[in-house]
């Protein structure tokens, strides 16, 4: 069959109308079928049997670029077509939502024009390249919610259970007033001998290790504290590796970069890489707590090491990604003889998530944050709750905004008041 023929829905629904929840099931489409395109594809293929859904997923349409690969994708992973053209996608009637899976540039069309198509859309991070493209998409998810359609950003590690432990107990009262936020997200795989990939050109990616991985930090900050970040106070930058080598495979996702195609480097296959490699920042919370982030794709010896400690009055957590079912929690009411860190596993029946999956101890992997929040997300979609709040892309453009904050401050050698950057 065709790649044409296995895309066509022969009921399309009226363009620019919400999909209705009546129908059973949350039909679903994919764009993109690399690295996120499979954990999407795991998470829409499990949730339902891991969660107790009212509209379990129905895996509609995967959507790439070369029809062959497209096409083995869909069937591996269970979509029940395959398409090379997402827009025609967002013509077909069984689609409810769009799950943009692509490089961080394409997220403002494809949202867009899917919300426009009445599809509710679930966007990767950083919400976009740019700030002004992020607030496009903010603007097109108003007008889509009056209409009941609804964004969400897959900020995957607010479903760590340690992470949505973290959450509840600052809620709880349990930190008491918050003072320290210390994030780090280490990384080493960007060394010279990393080929220039759509992450290394700020036209496709927006920025370096800070789009994609203070993004996260920023968001977990948020997320975990309850507060937002006002101030960005100081912030530096650096591209350590200038020039990276072209490599056949990605020369056509390289093709899209403007920059690229005349860059004369490119004849002797290598080009300049337009992105950072680290930036650290600091910041101060509206309530009164400062922060330290720091991302690094140079920092040899972590190979994905997500960092997070905050420090209270009454108690302490901190979270480390290379051991993702931990929470180390540090309760400062007990009597000093007492006092330690504790380590606590997040995985019994009474921490978020914990009980969807494996008896307590039987950890879970990097997969199943994906998978709960293919399960919020059906669940909300299906006139439900999530376990804990999911980000839309209003909230998600208040991490844009810090973002672009550090950025500023790094450049300019000043303090970036967020208020600077989040009128429309
Ligand atoms: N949540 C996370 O932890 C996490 C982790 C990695 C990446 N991401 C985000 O996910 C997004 C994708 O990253 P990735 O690592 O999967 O990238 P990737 O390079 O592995 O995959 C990108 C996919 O987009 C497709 N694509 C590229 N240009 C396209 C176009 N013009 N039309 C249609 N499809 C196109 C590619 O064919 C590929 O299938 C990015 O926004 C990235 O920041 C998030």
């Amino acid at each position: 069959m065709s790649q044409k023929a296995r895309q066509t829905s022969p009921h399309p629904s009226p363009v620019g109308q919400a999909s209705t929840s009546t129908r059973l099931g949350l039909g679903v489409a994919l764009l993109g079928t690399k690295f996120m395109g499979r954990a999407h594809s795991n998470a829409w293929g499990k949730c339902a049997q891991f969660f107790e859904l009212k509209r379990p997923p129905r895996m509609i349409v995967a959507a790439g670029r070369n029809a062959a690969e497209t096409d083995a994708f869909a069937q591996r992973w269970g979509w029940s077509r395959a398409s090379t053209d997402w827009r025609e996608v967002l013509q077909d009637g069984d689609v409810d939502l769009v799950d943009v899976s692509t490089p961080n540039h394409l997220h403002a069309e494809m949202s867009i024009a899917s919300l426009e198509a009445g599809k509710h859309v679930a966007c990767e991070k950083p919400l976009s390249s740019t700030l002004a493209d992020a607030k496009r998409m903010v603007l097109a998810a108003r007008a889509a919610k009056k209409k009941g359609i609804q964004t969400f950003v897959w900020f995957n590690y607010r479903r760590c259970g340690a992470v949505a432990l973290a959450h509840r107990l600052v809620k709880e009262g349990k930190l008491g007033r918050i003072f320290h936020v210390r994030a780090s997200y280490l990384q080493d795989w960007g060394g010279p001998d990393t080929p220039l990939l759509w992450r290394f050109q700020s036209d496709q990616a927006g920025s370096g290790a800070h789009g994609d991985l203070n993004a996260h930090l920023i968001d977990m900050a948020r997320f975990i504290t309850g507060d937002e970040i006002v101030d960005v106070v100081g912030a530096i930058e650096e591209t350590f590796i200038k020039e990276r080598a072209i490599v056949a495979a990605n020369t056509e996702a390289l093709g899209a970069s403007k920059k690229l195609k005349g860059n004369k480097a490119s004849a002797k296959r290598s080009g300049k890489s337009t992105v950072d490699d680290a930036v650290l920042f600091l910041a101060r919370f509206k309530h009164g707590a400062i922060a330290s982030f720091e991302a690094t794709r140079l920092a040899t010896g972590n190979q994905n090491r997500n960092m997070i400690e905050i420090n209270g009055e009454y108690g302490s957590v901190k979270f480390d990604f290379e051991r993702m079912n931990e929470l180390q929690w540090w309760d400062h009411t007990l009597e000093a003889k007492l006092r330690g860190w504790s380590r606590i596993m997040c995985t019994d029946a009474s921490h978020p998530y914990g009980g969807h999956y494996w008896p307590a101890a039987h950890v879970v992997g990097y997969e199943h944050g994906f998978v709960s929040q293919a399960a919020d997300i059906a669940a909300v979609l299906g006139g439900g709750a999530s376990i804990v709040p999911l980000p839309d892309f209003e909230d998600a453009l208040k991490t844009q905004c810090v973002l672009e904050a550090a950025i500023r401050s790094a450049r300019e050698h000043r303090a970036v008041p967020i208020r600077e950057l989040d009128k429309f």
